[in-house]
């Protein structure tokens, strides 16, 4: 039974919903954000559900205070379930002015190398105890890279390969790997996006869905499968067509 759970980005959209379906009592939630007075209130209501909470007001690209973090809640409350959520997004400018080394390496810091400081730390333990369970909340952005975000398609395709090999390799031990791979949902990610978000569904939903996946201990949780599918058959059509498809879409993320 799950009762010990991390997640971080927990502080605001996804992973706050998903803190709020989690909150019950017998449940111990470790929740990670920067925003002190936003994870305050996520947790707050936790309480109020009659969860315990443990907080971490921590950047996740941080690996030696994750570390630190991860292994002592791991000590108190052996870790069920974490999952890996903290993400950022930047992207190309309007007229095409590409997002510059800066974000580039500030995605793929915080959302893939963010998950792996969260995962790292905790997997010899969940190893040796032949049981837990990963989340990885990555994007169907991760199936095939977009004009208007590279380094976000390259941090997402990032975590997805890295959450497939730590299925294969730690299901023997009893670990179950969810590799969650969202479209749109309405979160203040998206309040940046700019252009058509087709079948952008509530954060409430998608915390739904996801939660369903995870407690199915589902390998793959895709939604909307439509966009999933549609993402992924740009990636095995000819690269010029996807290219030419794919450039046509007036799309562009704002910066924050
Ligand atoms: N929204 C979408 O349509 C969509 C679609 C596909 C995938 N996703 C993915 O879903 C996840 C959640 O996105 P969201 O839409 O809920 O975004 P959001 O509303 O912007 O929330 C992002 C969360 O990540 C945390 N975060 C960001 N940088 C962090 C850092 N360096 N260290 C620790 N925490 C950090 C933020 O907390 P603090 O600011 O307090 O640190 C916040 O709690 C992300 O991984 C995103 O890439 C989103």
């Amino acid at each position: 039974m799950v009762m010990n759970i991390v997640i971080t980005g927990a502080s605001n959209g996804l992973g706050a919903a998903l803190a709020r379906l989690y909150a019950r009592p017998g449940i111990t939630l470790g929740l990670i954000g920067r925003d002190h007075a936003r994870l305050d209130a996520v947790a707050a209501e936790a309480r109020a559900a009659g969860a315990l909470t443990v907080l971490g007001y921590i950047d996740v690209s941080d690996a030696a205070t994750m570390k630190t973090w991860m292994q002592a809640f791991d000590l108190a409350a052996p870790i069920d379930l974490v999952i890996a959520n903290a993400g950022i997004s930047r992207g190309t400018s309007a007229d095409g002015t590409p997002e510059g080394l800066d974000a580039v390496t500030e995605q793929i810091r915080v959302n893939l190398l963010g998950a792996a400081n969260t995962i790292e730390p905790v997997m010899a333990a969940m190893r040796a105890r032949r049981h837990g369970q990963i989340g990885l909340i990555t994007s169907i952005a991760g199936f095939r890279g977009l004009p208007y975000s590279p380094g976000y398609c390259a941090s997402k395709a990032g975590m997805r390969a890295y959450g497939e090999a730590l299925r294969a390799a730690l299901r023997p031990f009893g670990i179950a790997v969810s590799v969650v791979s969202p479209g749109f949902f309405e979160t203040e990610m998206t309040n940046q996006f700019r252009g058509s978000k087709p079948f952008m569904i509530s954060v409430g939903r998608a915390a739904s869905i996801t939660k369903r996946g995870l407690d199915a201990r589902r390998s793959r949780i895709v939604y909307p499968q439509l966009l999933g599918l549609a993402l992924r058959l740009a990636d095995l059509i000819p690269a010029w067509l996807g290219d030419l498809i794919l450039r046509n879409f007036r799309f562009h993320i704002a910066p924050r």
